[in-house]
């Protein structure tokens, strides 16, 4: 099978141990894991701490392979030795800590790594570069030494890193988990345009329920399986559920179910602090 046609990226019944140095199974990382991504989408994976999301993303780009079970990369097996650049390039990593991605002395020349390593024409690196910083909005920061970013900066440079490479599919383990508020929102909104306006695909893992409220599915993990999946309306009014898997309840979702239980008459989806004010003043309006 080449996994659902209808599917970009296609996770089909994926188990997966890490073995120790002694070459045996540490216990299971990933259970069973399928999952469909669509071209375009914008999935937001979350779950408390190992329970396997960093494992599952590894395995988007074939960074990792399944111990059983398969994944396809627009109809490409990661375990295909052949595909493996085609797929590396296809599907862009974006991690944790901006340090550790950043590896040139110059923002321009980070982001000219990926391109220059991919073979390209000088003239070609070029437009890409200039495109990938115009993308994340560091344009003006080129040729600023990366050290002298704030975190969110920095992130935003691995990002353009990431872009410079075309690829289609963008994975993000925790890229905001280091940063302060506003580098957060920085990256969030970066985020946000390259899957709207670029039509990039997103696979966001995070721990802060508010973003994870920004994609159009949220897949929730737990103990290397994927015990809930839907829009981020439906997984987060589970407000038991969320709490009995340690995970935060979004605090305007909180609100909304407590000014419910207190019998006002709010609409279900509520989720962000914009449709709670809206809410409010439309009830406001009916007395
Ligand atoms: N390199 C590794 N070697 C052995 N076990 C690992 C390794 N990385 C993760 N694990 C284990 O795999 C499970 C899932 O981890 P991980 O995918 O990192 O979860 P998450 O990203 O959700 O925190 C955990 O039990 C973790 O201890
Ligand atoms: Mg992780």
């Amino acid at each position: 099978m080449m996994g659902n046609k209808d599917s970009f990226i296609t996770v089909d019944k994926v188990s997966f141990s890490y073995t120790g140095e002694s070459g045996a199974a540490e216990g299971t990382a990933l259970d069973q894991v399928s999952l469909n991504i669509a071209a375009g989408e914008f999935v937001a994976i979350v779950g408390h701490n190992g329970s396997g999301k960093s494992t599952l993303a590894k395995h988007l780009n074939g960074l990792l392979l399944p111990t059983s079970g398969d994944v396809w990369v627009a109809g490409m097996n990661t375990k295909d030795e052949q595909h493996r650049w085609d797929i590396r390039q296809t599907v862009g990593m974006v991690f944790q800590n901006p340090d550790n991605q950043i590896v040139a002395a110059t923002v321009e020349e980070d982001v000219a790594f990926g391109p220059e390593n991919l073979g390209l024409p000088t003239e070609l690196i070029r437009s890409r570069v200039d495109e990938a910083l115009a993308v994340v909005g560091m344009s003006e920061y080129a040729e600023a030494p990366p050290h002298s970013l704030s975190g969110g900066q920095k992130q935003r440079v691995a990002i353009a890193g990431v872009i410079a490479m075309r690829p289609r599919c963008l994975v993000l383990d925790e890229p905001t988990a280091m940063l302060d508020p506003v580098g957060r929102r920085e990256v969030m909104e970066t985020i946000s345009r390259l899957n709207e306006e670029e039509g990039i695909t997103v696979v966001l893992i995070t721990h802060f329920m508010d973003e994870a409220v920004k994609a159009h599915r949220v897949v929730v993990m737990d103990e290397g399986k994927i015990v809930q999946e839907g829009q981020p309306a439906a997984v987060f009014q589970e407000i038991d559920l969320l709490r009995e898997l340690r995970l935060d309840v979004p605090p305007v979702i909180e609100l909304a179910s407590r000014l419910r239980a207190k019998s006002l008459a709010l609409p279900e989806a509520i989720l962000t602090v914009d449709e709670m004010v809206t809410a409010l003043c439309q009830l406001r309006s009916e007395v």
